[in-house]
């Protein structure tokens, strides 16, 4: 066990995500409440290495849930990732008083928290991504969000991809994880939903499939793709070419990252604000906040940077099985 902690710093690390704000509000309230005083770190971990720190009390997070994006700010810290760099940050954290470190954000924060922890800062990490790539956790902070307001873009533009009976290529968010699409296309009834973890999938299928179904009278064909797959301008060209169906490609972007928090991101991320808070508060250290099996829990840094996410091949296949 650490000695009792006097000090919580907390930062947003990496990609923002919806529910963020109920996260550190958590932590700032819980934090206070046990007693122990709270620093705002701005920018992620570059703002810790330039000083941006802040003293934090109730009311700094007042009227803040509600609100998407993080009102601390977020960065990416390529000084960070080096030794030199993460001994700057601890040295910081040790001058202003900062012995305990809440970090919001994805796997590549969790493994600067990890660092801090090396350098003797007690850290623990709270899942922050609308990814959903996070091995130890069924949920993530902003994902439920992202996938809401996906999906209600989604339904708008198949509204006028039918009215001009059109194929539609609509790419969602996720680099690496094809969380997002999936659900995605499930929840509007895609035709064709394009992963990065299913990279070889076979384009002139899904041709062969476009021209069969506009054959047996429908009127529009949904494709969901992944940015991790991408090019969704140059596959619509190449769609529209060998079927004669006017193809277009519409690119979601940054919006999936932003808007008010959904009920369950505003929830859950509460909840896990509070229990990193009492975690550092009784002295349990180098640990991330997790969504397991229906229950709150914690696990080990590297313990939970070593487990593995793979998508389920079964939602998968129920995924193509509903396209028929
Ligand atoms: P996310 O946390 O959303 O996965 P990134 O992968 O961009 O986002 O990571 C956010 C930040 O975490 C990076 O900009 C960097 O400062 C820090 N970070 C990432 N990888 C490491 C690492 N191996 N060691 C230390 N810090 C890291
Ligand atoms: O926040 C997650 C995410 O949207 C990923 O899907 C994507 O790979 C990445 O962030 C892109 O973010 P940025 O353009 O800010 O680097």
């Amino acid at each position: 066990m650490a000695k009792s902690i006097k000090t919580i710093g907390v930062l947003t690390s990496g990609g923002d995500a919806p529910g963020m704000n109920a996260a550190i509000r958590a932590v700032v309230r819980k934090s206070l409440t046990n007693g122990v005083k709270v620093k705002g770190i701005k920018k992620g971990y570059q703002g810790l290495l330039n000083e941006e720190i802040v003293d934090m009390n109730a009311r700094s997070v007042s009227d803040t849930i509600q609100h998407g994006g993080t009102i601390l700010g977020t960065a990416r810290c390529t000084e960070f990732t080096t030794e030199a760099g993460q001994q700057k940050g601890a040295d910081i954290c040790k001058k202003h008083g900062i012995d305990g470190l809440v970090v919001i954000g994805g796997d590549g924060s969790y493994k600067g928290a990890q660092a801090m922890s090396r350098h003797g800062i007690n850290t623990v990490g709270i899942p922050g991504t609308i990814d959903l790539d996070i091995a130890c956790t069924d949920y993530t902070i902003g994902f439920d969000t992202a996938v809401n307001t996906a999906m209600e873009a989604i339904d708008k533009v198949r509204d006028t991809s039918s009215s001009h009976e059109r194929c539609s290529i609509i790419e969602v968010m996720g680099r690496n994880a094809g969380y997002i699409a999936l659900w995605c296309g499930v929840a509007t009834g895609a035709e064709d939903i394009l992963l990065p973890e299913k990279y070889d999938y076979n384009e002139q299928a899904i041709i062969n499939n476009i021209i069969s179904n506009r054959k047996r009278g429908k009127t529009h064909h949904l494709i969901i793709n992944a940015e991790g797959i991408g090019h969704s301008t140059s596959m619509a060209k190449r769609i529209e070419a060998a079927t004669g169906i006017e193809t277009r490609a519409t690119i979601l972007g940054y919006m999936q990252r932003g808007g008010n928090p959904t009920c369950k991101d505003r929830y859950y991320a509460s909840i896990m604000g509070a229990y990193a808070a009492d975690i550092l508060c009784a002295g349990h250290t180098n640990r991330v906040v997790a969504y397991k099996h229906g229950e709150f829990v914690d696990f080990d840094i590297e313990e939970a940077l070593a487990m593995q996410k793979n998508l389920s091949d079964y939602e998968y296949d129920v995924s193509r099985m509903l396209a028929t």
